[in-house]
């Protein structure tokens, strides 16, 4: 069966990992035909826009998008990419799975911990202004709707993957309108999923607990900047950024990425992790019925790092993306 997928490399290191992870899919066994597309600063270059229209098309009609990093100027410039297609296709769930991998050195051994992330809202609505000179403001926009739909969505997401509990992240005790909102459907959610465990956290609280003990979470529930904040450093738990895939699921739609951005510092190295992208490839796989395929890459990623022969520097190692990448493919076809 062919696939059709849209394809956004993105920028920075974005090419270099999206390269060997076309690569992989294929040696997998799974024909995609890809409809690539630039997108950010060098769309804006060539095409007048960031997000040029037969991109937005090419993923309206397929669905499915796997991305890479794209950058986003800071404090100025255009809007983020990201956010724009968040909202576009109104990607109302970012999921972040956090878990160890063989080989990859970290703080923490056994975690295994899911990040959904109201991925529409919140402080990233993009309403700013200038009240008058030296006075800013940001508008933080939560809704009953959004809120009870990415609760529901993290109940179904437990039981459907066999988790025992949720745990609401929040500020209600100082934004008690926005937060106490936002607490108040993640409960009421919960009152219709007894087979859950349920309970809340303040999200200063949450970030000790996942700093001294992440083994006692399990799936984390939170708001739009939280979410951002907190699957970092959940992250940085299990080895940084580089090993860590998510996916932003509409009803409709669902785009795979990495959560590490197009790191100018190693541009046109060839030294990133292509794990993240590898991982965010086989969420994609397992979303388009791919199971196989996607197992056989995890095995192989899996049987790369736990040999350490061939790591990336981040990882400690000294391999090329190239190599690291020809080892796993090697692993698929052994
Ligand atoms: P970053 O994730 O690009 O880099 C942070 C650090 O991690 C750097 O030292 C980098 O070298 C390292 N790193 C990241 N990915 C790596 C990989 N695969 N292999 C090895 N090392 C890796 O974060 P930063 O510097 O804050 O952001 C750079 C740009 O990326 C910004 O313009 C930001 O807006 C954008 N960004 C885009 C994202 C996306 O498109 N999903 C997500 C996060 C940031």
């Amino acid at each position: 069966m062919q696939h059709i997928v849209t394809l956004i490399p993105g920028d920075g290191i974005g090419p270099e990992v999206a390269k060997p992870t076309l690569k992989i899919i294929k040696a997998a066994g799974v024909n995609v035909q890809w409809e690539t597309y630039l997108a950010g600063a060098e769309a804006l270059k060539r095409h007048g826009t960031t997000i040029p229209k037969s991109l937005l098309d090419s993923f309206q009609k397929r669905r499915v998008a796997l991305k890479g990093p794209v950058t986003t100027p800071v404090g100025e410039g255009f809007a983020s990419v990201n956010v724009e297609l968040r909202q576009t296709f109104d990607l109302y769930a970012n999921l972040r799975p956090i878990k160890n991998l063989p080989g990859v050195r970290a703080r923490y051994q056994g975690v295994d911990l899911i990040v959904v992330r109201e991925n529409t809202e919140g402080q990233y609505s993009g309403i700013e202004h200038e009240v008058v000179p030296g006075v800013m403001e940001s508008l933080k926009i939560i809704t009953e709707k959004a809120s009870t739909r990415i609760a529901k969505f993290a109940f179904e997401f437990a039981r459907a993957h066999r988790r025992k509990k949720v745990a609401a992240i929040h500020k209600a005790n100082i934004m008690k309108l926005t937060d106490g909102l936002f607490l108040d459907c993640a409960r009421r959610a919960a009152a219709d999923y007894r087979d859950i465990g349920f309970s809340d956290l303040i999200v200063d609280n949450a970030c000790l607990q996942l700093v001294l003990d992440p083994l006692k979470l399990d799936v984390l529930l939170l708001e739009n900047l939280y979410g951002d904040i907190v699957s970092d450093l959940a992250a940085g738990l299990v080895g940084g950024l580089g090993v860590v895939p998510g996916a932003n699921l509409g009803d409709q739609h669902a785009l795979f990425e990495t959560v590490h951005g197009s790191a100018p510092d190693i541009k046109g190295k060839n030294i990133a992790n292509p794990t993240a992208m590898i991982l965010a490839a086989v969420m994609m796989l397992n979303h388009i019925g791919e199971k196989k395929a996607a197992q056989r890459i995890s095995s192989a990623l899996e049987a790369v790092l736990k040999k350490g022969e061939r790591l990336t520097p981040d990882l400690g190692g000294s391999a090329t993306t190239t190599k690291f990448a020809e080892a796993i493919i090697r692993e698929i076809e052994r």
